[in-house]
């Protein structure tokens, strides 16, 4: 694996552990955090590793949001490519084929409340605090805030925390289907890794299609419906789909090999 300026990447029994290393800025999210991860999302073959888990350095931050020191220098053009880049990174993400887990440490906060909704789950800490403060600094979220929070938690909500600019707890997260889970602070990583393993028995091609057709209702160049029946046609034809009803049929563990 190669090495990384603002990111530690360690592969863990074929989970990999991404965390965002800049605690003194409370893991802001920079052009050098955007290269690592974006050299990090081509390398990673989803068939070779089980999951990624996505936390941030130190006790007190998952990401507080894009950097906003580098803000200043970027124009008109310079501050659309920067969230060009963002989307597409944060697309790879999104569309990686094993599960992707956010372990929410801390403050989750635009550009960080961004990149954990990418990911397709969020374990919050109990100490986490969600947010799209934008309106704050006369901007609006860059890397697909706006989109994903409606889709995670409803028009209505979303609204009202893109508008007020609130950070909300990890309960209120939690109860609003922003969170999927609340643990102790510092358990994230853990229960993470419990979550990837327990995915890791399934089937992998089923996996990796279910993250599709997910994204797919979202995609608005794509019927959800349609590529659902087209994938269903197509994963009827693999091995493990015949293993897996075997197994049932037979009340025995499935064997699933990939294929
Ligand atoms: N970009 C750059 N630096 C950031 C940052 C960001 N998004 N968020 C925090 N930092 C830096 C601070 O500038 C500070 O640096 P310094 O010690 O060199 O002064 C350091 O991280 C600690 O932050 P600080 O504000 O002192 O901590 P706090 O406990 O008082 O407040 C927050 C924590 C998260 C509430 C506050 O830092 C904050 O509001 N950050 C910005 C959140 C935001 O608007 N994000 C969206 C950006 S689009």
């Amino acid at each position: 694996m190669q090495t990384y300026q603002s990111i530690l990447v360690e592969d863990k029994e074929g989970i990999i552990h991404v965390t965002i290393n800049r605690p003194k800025a409370l893991n802001a999210l920079n052009k050098s955090v955007f290269d690592d991860l974006e050299n990090l999302m081509n390398e990673l073959d989803p068939t070779k590793v089980k999951g990624i888990i996505i936390t941030g350095a130190g006790e007190r931050a998952f990401v507080a949001g894009a950097d906003i020191s580098e803000f200043d220098s970027l124009g008109d053009n310079g501050a659309k490519q920067m969230s060009q880049r963002g989307h597409d990174i944060f697309f790879m993400i999104e569309r990686f084929a094993k599960p992707v887990i956010a372990a929410v440490n801390g403050f989750a906060l635009g550009g960080g409340c961004e990149l954990a909704m990418a990911c397709h789950m969020r374990i919050a800490g109990a100490n986490a605090k969600f947010g799209q403060p934008e309106v704050n600094l006369g901007i609006v979220p860059g890397y697909g805030g706006s989109q994903r929070l409606i889709q995670l938690i409803g028009k209505g909500k979303a609204m009202e925390l893109l508008l007020t600019g609130n950070m909300i707890g990890a309960e209120e997260a939690h109860r609003l289907g922003l969170a999927n889970v609340v643990v102790e602070a510092g358990a994230e990583v853990d229960t993470a890794v419990e979550y990837i393993q327990r995915i890791g028995k399934k089937a992998p091609l089923a996996i990796g299609e279910t993250i599709r057709l997910v994204n797919a209702y979202f995609d608005m160049q794509k019927e959800g419906f349609s590529e659902e029946v087209n994938t269903f046609g197509t994963l009827s034809n693999t091995a493990d789909f015949k293993e897996g009803a075997a197994a049932f049929l037979e009340k025995r563990k499935a064997d699933f090999k990939g294929a």
